[in-house]
């Protein structure tokens, strides 16, 4: 691949390495939502996902190569033949396939697989090879690069680019550099690896110290021309690199590092709340870019500052990340087409059937809330459309609170279209409603989080509550919006029990198992 040398590439891996996230799996719908905002985003690489971890996994991805339109499709596999052929088979539907393989390169990581230097070296030969043969856009990648002897990461960078590889990428695995050393390294393979002139060194960086914007920017500086990045930095542990952040560093401090993506950025504030809703990972409130907190100027002496000149304070505007003014759409006298056109600029494409479910919602907040924004939409969304059929239905609930405890609910659930009632008391009304859908359904998941935000301002605002669930390494999130915090929860509840079922059913390997137990 040649580019131009101020073009920098950018390779959203969210629906890969972020959604390998713990709770943050996504439904098949949900990729390929997500997938196509991307495309339209202008982001030059999507890798959808590792197609021999699982059927859906492959299914998403084969189904993302068939609908993208503008960005290249990749896939990723273990330095594997099997893995390989299968990632092909997903990837090759698109009009620009690629096929990212790696292998762990570190002594830690090398131990793993129990291969010799020479031994990981041929199978990497090999590995690329196979994989050049089926496509002719390969990336290759030695997972913990910044922890690799510098000699043998020569080494195995120079076999690679013989065997064919087209993008070497240089993985932080664990977030351990710092932007120096990111830089130096990338120097340094330029430097000394022949053939390295005619490839692309990716970064791809995770933000265990809070350092991964940093290190792929000075990736970059240093010669490095993709940037491998997630929405919202969302991925494990602390995350990979964030596309918002990395997109508008380059954009505003373009003085300083003039390079170009091909992002448009007034699309980086919808497609982050979006993936904010589908993984279940809200964005933290001072998140920079795309954080509620990013361009609200609260205290007195910014306010005056603002409203003088705009810049005293702002290094760029709310509109170039696709903020508006104001957000305030509708209220309950808004009709059905206006819904309709508000929720397309939103990036929703409903059909007429869903249109009329969202609307009966959308009317029953109305009733309840007198200015619906663009944020209470999205919940909306969230908790209309789940094209899931859910084996649980919450049918009516009701709770008793005062100041004595303990407090006491009542709820009917239909499971698998049969209703079933009890009455629980609780310390508090969430933990009595939780205590009635244990009692109507058997189940042994522990609840690892339950987190609740407002979506809006206000005492009338819906609150989104997260439910993120383990059974037997098996992770799930719900989500729901309402504008009763009890109400939200059990339903935010009883969306991830869904998902569990589906899971359970569904059954065979998951995908952290295969990430974390057989990476090699
Ligand atoms: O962090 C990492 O090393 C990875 C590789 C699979 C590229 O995600
Ligand atoms: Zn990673």
């Amino acid at each position: 691949m040649t580019q131009e040398q101020d073009r920098v590439v950018i390779f959203d891996t969210t629906l890969r390495d972020g959604e390998q996230s713990p709770g943050a799996t996504m439904t098949h719908t949900e990729k390929l939502e997500i997938a196509s905002l991307l495309d339209e985003m202008g982001v030059d690489i999507i890798e959808a996902g590792f197609p021999i971890a699982s059927e859906g996994d492959f299914a998403a991805v084969s189904e993302i190569a068939k609908n993208s339109k503008n960005a290249v499709i990749c896939g990723l596999a273990r330095a594997q033949l099997p893995d390989i052929d299968r990632c092909w088979e997903a990837v090759k539907h698109a009009a620009q396939p690629r096929i990212h393989t790696f292998i762990g390169t570190s002594p830690l990581h090398r131990a793993i697989p129990n291969l010799t230097m020479d031994e990981m070296a041929e199978r990497i030969d090999q590995t690329v090879t196979h994989a050049r043969n089926l496509c002719d856009n390969v990336q290759w990648s030695p997972m913990d690069a910044t922890r690799t002897e510098a000699d043998y990461l020569c080494r195995v960078v120079e076999i690679a680019i013989k065997a064919g590889a087209t993008t070497i990428n240089i993985p932080d695995t664990v977030g351990y550099t710092a932007p120096r050393e990111s830089a130096a390294l990338i120097r340094m393979l330029l430097e000394r690896v022949p053939g390295a002139d005619e490839i692309i060194f990716a970064t791809h960086c995770h933000n265990d110290l809070g350092m991964a914007t940093a290190n792929s920017l000075a990736a970059v500086e240093a010669g490095a021309r993709q940037i491998e990045c997630t929405i919202n930095g969302l991925g494990e542990r602390a995350g990979n690199t964030a596309l918002e952040e990395v997109v508008m560093a380059l954009k505003v401090r373009n003085d300083i590092m003039p390079f170009q993506t091909g992002v448009d950025s007034t699309k980086l504030m919808n497609i982050s709340r979006r993936v904010a809703a589908v993984s279940g990972f809200p964005v933290q409130f001072n998140k920079a870019i795309v954080g509620k907190n990013a361009f609200a100027h609260e205290s007195g002496i910014h306010q005056d500052g603002m409203l003088k000149n705009a810049e005293t304070f702002e290094i760029m505007r709310p509109e170039d990340v696709g903020l508006t003014e104001t957000n305030i759409v509708m209220g309950k006298h808004s009709g059905r087409a206006a819904l309709r056109s508000k929720l397309e600029n939103l990036g929703y494409e409903l059909g007429d059937n869903q249109l009329k479910d969202v609307f009966v919602r959308f009317k029953e907040l109305a009733d309840r809330k007198k200015e619906i924004y663009e944020d209470d939409l999205i919940a909306l969304m969230r908790t209309t459309i789940d094209p899931e059929e859910d084996r649980i239905k919450l049918v009516s609930m009701r709770v008793v609170c005062g100041t004595e405890g303990p407090q006491q609910a009542e709820m009917t659930l239909e499971v698998d279209g049969t209703e079933h009632k009890t009455s629980q008391t609780g310390d508090g009304p969430v933990d009595a409603s939780f205590n009635c859908i244990k009692a109507l359904v058997s189940h042994t998941a522990r609840l690892q989080l339950y987190q609740v935000h407002a979506v809006t301002e206000g005492t009338d605002a819906q609150a989104t509550v997260s439910v993120r669930l383990e059974e037997d390494g098996r992770i799930v999130t719900g989500q729901s919006a309402d504008t009763d915090t009890v109400v939200a929860s059990v339903r935010a509840y009883v969306h991830a029990l869904n998902r569990l079922l589906v899971r359970r059913e569904k059954g065979g390997t998951d995908k952290r198992e295969i990430h974390y137990k057989d990476m090699h």
